[in-house]
């Protein structure tokens, strides 16, 4: 089940939700269940609770330092956005200053988004807009930006012209938090790590620091999930060329 939803789209929310949220459910096949109790399956789950305990500290660093108080966030590739979704759902429900922008190119990740704000009350925060978030004309730029399960499978220069094209929807002291697959992932959780190479989810490698050196950042700190599998760098733009 995993690889075929892989192969129709390689970079698809459909299995990142499924580790999120498939615990619950009867996977079809074993290898399915190997893949969502293997510890490469679980980091991935790992990585969400990482990002929803950093995130409401990094929303409170730019209220602070913001006289409006307001903070904008882009999630950009956010399938249904269940991070800022359920940040905002649990931090900011009855604050209006803080609000998302959700963008992704998959619809129907998006209309699983709205309806998971509905239920979780926070609809009116959060903005979903279906598109390649790379060609994104923002009205207002970010104060935040998240870029998560979106690197791990592209090559170096390709993160590189990705981080440098972002960096244009960021306000100049805002900051970019990316996640990275670490080769921790492979040395730790190898036979997993080779199954989803053979389902068509192939992770690729590479420093995150050279990243955002490359791409003009400068990194300010890290967070990993509990695993260490990912690496989530933030980082704010150096330059802006
Ligand atoms: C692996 S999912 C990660 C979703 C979410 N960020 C998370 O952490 O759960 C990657 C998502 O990025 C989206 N995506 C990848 N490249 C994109 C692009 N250039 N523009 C818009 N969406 C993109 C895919 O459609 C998919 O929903």
């Amino acid at each position: 089940m995993f690889s075929a939803a892989t192969t129709a789209n390689p970079a698809t929310s459909i299995i990142t939700e499924l580790l999120y949220d498939g615990e619950k459910l009867n996977l079809p096949s074993p290898i399915d269940e190997y893949f969502l109790l293997s510890k490469a399956g679980r980091s991935i789950k790992e990585r969400l609770k990482a990002v929803k305990e950093e995130l409401p500290k990094i929303i409170e660093e730019y209220r602070r330092k913001r006289k409006d108080k307001k903070v904008l966030i882009g999630n950009l590739g956010s399938g249904p956005g269940r991070d800022v979704i359920e940040v905002l759902a649990s931090h900011y429900f009855n604050i209006s200053d803080v609000r998302a922008i959700h963008i992704d190119k998959d619809g129907f990740a998006l209309e699983r988004g709205k309806l998971m704000a509905q239920i979780k009350k926070v609809n009116h925060l959060i903005e979903f807009v279906k598109g390649n978030f790379l060609k994104y004309k923002p009205s207002k730029k970010f104060d935040i930006i998240l870029l998560i399960g979106i690197l791990c499978s592209l090559d170096f220069g390709t993160c590189v012209i990705i981080l440098k094209k972002v960096k244009k929807f960021l306000k100049k002291d805002g900051c970019l938090i990316v996640s990275n697959v670490s080769k921790k992932m492979l040395e730790e959780d190898p036979f997993t790590y080779h199954l989803m190479s053979l389902g068509n989810w192939k992770m690729v490698f590479k420093d995150e620091k050279e990243i955002f050196r490359k791409a003009g950042y400068k990194v300010k700190r890290y967070f990993t999930d509990s695993y260490g599998f990912h690496i989530m760098c933030i980082g704010t733009p150096r330059s802006y060329f």
